[in-house]
Parts: structure tokens; C-alpha cells; sequence
């Protein structure tokens, strides 16, 4: 497992938001973390991205107990983290906003060479902004313009690409679904299945249960700070109890693919 979470509480002064959780989650795998509105899901973000510090336990980035360590080091260890209110500068181009998604991959490599070095780094970060617009052709149309006047979706996957620039190895997202229309989802959720594929390992926090177990391979319920089911995606969503409280009305309780959902209507 890239990502391991060993027994993680959270607490803020008296109120313990996250108690006593553990998760796993393997490099080409999307696991999700579905839960109600103050559920702990955030606090569990921020404590795993080093944002806030947790009360106890254990967080391993491979082999290595990364807990207590802050979230800029955590970020050039590879623990990238697209928060929920996405985090861009919305005053600068969309380039400027990648190109500072790869100053924690850049913070500390050798100066010795130089100009060299100087050198390197733009090239470097050329190549992984081609990366991320071959990801997003839309944010590469954009790229001179500023990112508050993206549309919601596009401000989305720029704060994802701004989170790819630093070549993490782990991504948590926090809903980034939050807002959207349902094809821009679809759209976000492909680039993950995408980034799925070429082997991250991705974490994604979400309301929307439904969305989010269609494309995740397993998944964990949180309730009131604590994991109350877990299993594959498919075993999550055959639990009555996880449908009726997380997967509303409009489930139909088979595992359904997009696709074949479009067909249906
Ligand atoms: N900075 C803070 N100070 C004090 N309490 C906090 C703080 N942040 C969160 N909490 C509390 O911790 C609990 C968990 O909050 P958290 O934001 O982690 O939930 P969440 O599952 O992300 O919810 P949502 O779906 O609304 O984003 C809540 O009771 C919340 O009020
Ligand atoms: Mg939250």
C-alpha cells in the first residue's frame, strides 16, 4: 500500500472530529471516502496532508511514517492534495497557477550547477505542463487567462493539474464534484480513472456516494468520525443501509456504468 492510515484521531481542543481510523490505498487504485456533512472526511484530509496535526496514530507514505511532518515537506514526498474550495489563485493565468504547483517538486534540488539548475527547472516544468494540458486541452486553450474567470469544472481541473505538477504519488481529493453538472463530473471523474490507469493512487472524499462509487474500487463510510463500512465499491453498494442512507432515491441498486445509465435515459 502507497498510502496507509494507522489508527488516526483528529480532535479540535475537546471535539474529536476523527476517531481511531484506519484506511488503505494502493498505487492504481481510486478508493473513496463517503460521508455526511461533518462527518470528519476534510479533517482526515488535512491531517493525512499534514495541514493539522493528528492526535494519534500513524500516517505511512510507503514504507515511511510520514505523521507529524508538515504539509510542505508531505507535498515533495509526493502527498498531493486538491482541497474543497480548490485553493487557485484566481488573479493569475491558468500557466502561473501550474507553474507554482511545481515549486514543492523543485524546493531543494541541487543549486551547485547553477544557471544549469535554472535551466533544468523551466524545462522540467515545461514538460510537465504539456503533461497536464495533455490532460486538459481546455485549460491549454486557457492558459493565458486568469483562473477566476474559468467556469467551475475548469477551475476544477486546474487545481487538479496544479496538484499533478508536483508528480505526487498519492492524490486525496476533497469533493471535487461540489457544484458541478453532472457531465463536468463525469468529465473530472474520467481524468481520474485516467490517472488510475497510469498507477496513482488516488483518495476521493465525496457527498456524492453514488458518483463516486461508480468509479472507486473500494470505498469506506465514515459516520460521526468513525468508519462504519468498508469494502469493495460493489459490496458498499449492496449494503441496504449504505443505500438508503447515502444513495438516495434515485440509486436503482445495481451497479451501473455511465454508459449504460446514458442508455437508459
Ligand atoms: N477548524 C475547526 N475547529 C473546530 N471544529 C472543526 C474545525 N473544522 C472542523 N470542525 C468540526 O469537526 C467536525 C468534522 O468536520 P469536517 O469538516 O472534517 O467534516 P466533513 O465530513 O468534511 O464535512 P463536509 O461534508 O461538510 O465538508 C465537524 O463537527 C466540524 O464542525
Ligand atoms: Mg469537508
Amino acid at each position: 500500500m502507497i498510502l496507509k492510515v494507522d489508527h488516526v484521531s483528529v480532535a479540535y481542543g475537546k471535539l474529536r472530529a476523527v476517531w481511531d481510523v484506519s484506511l488503505s490505498v494502493d498505487s492504481g487504485e481510486i478508493v473513496t471516502l463517503i460521508g455526511a456533512n461533518g462527518a470528519g472526511k476534510t479533517s482526515l484530509l488535512n491531517s493525512i496532508s499534514g495541514l493539522i496535526p493528528a492526535r494519534k496514530g500513524a500516517v505511512y507514505l510507503g514504507e515511511q511514517n510520514i505523521v507529524g511532518q508538515k504539509a510542505h515537506r508531505l507535498a515533495k514526498l509526493g502527498v498531493g492534495y486538491v482541497t474543497e474550495g480548490r485553493g487557485i489563485f484566481s488573479s493569475l493565468s491558468v500557466l502561473d497557477n501550474l507553474s507554482l504547483g511545481a515549486y514543492s517538486r523543485h524546493n531543494g534540488w541541487t543549486t551547485l550547477l547553477g544557471d544549469v539548475s535554472w535551466f533544468m527547472r523551466r524545462k522540467d516544468i515545461r514538460d510537465r505542463v504539456d503533461y497536464v494540458y495533455g490532460l486538459f486541452p481546455r485549460l491549454a486553450q486557457r492558459q493565458r487567462q486568469k483562473a477566476g474567470s474559468l467556469s467551475g469544472g475548469e477551475q476544477q481541473m486546474l487545481a487538479i493539474g496544479r496538484c499533478l505538477m508536483a508528480s505526487p504519488k498519492v492524490m486525496l481529493l476533497d469533493e471535487p464534484s461540489l457544484g458541478l453538472a453532472p457531465n463536468v463530473v463525469m468529465e473530472i471523474f474520467g481524468l481520474l480513472k485516467r490517472l488510475r490507469a497510469e498507477g496513482m493512487a488516488i483518495l476521493l472524499v465525496e457527498q456524492d456516494a453514488a458518483a463516486s462509487l461508480r468509479i472507486a474500487d473500494r470505498g469506506y463510510v465514515i459516520e460521526m468520525g468513525r468508519i462504519v463500512f468498508e469494502g469493495t465499491a460493489s459490496y458498499l453498494i449492496n449494503q441496504d443501509k449504505v443505500k438508503q442512507a447515502y444513495l438516495g432515491q434515485v440509486w436503482r441498486g445495481d451497479h451501473q456504468t455511465p454508459a449504460q445509465e446514458e442508455a437508459e435515459s
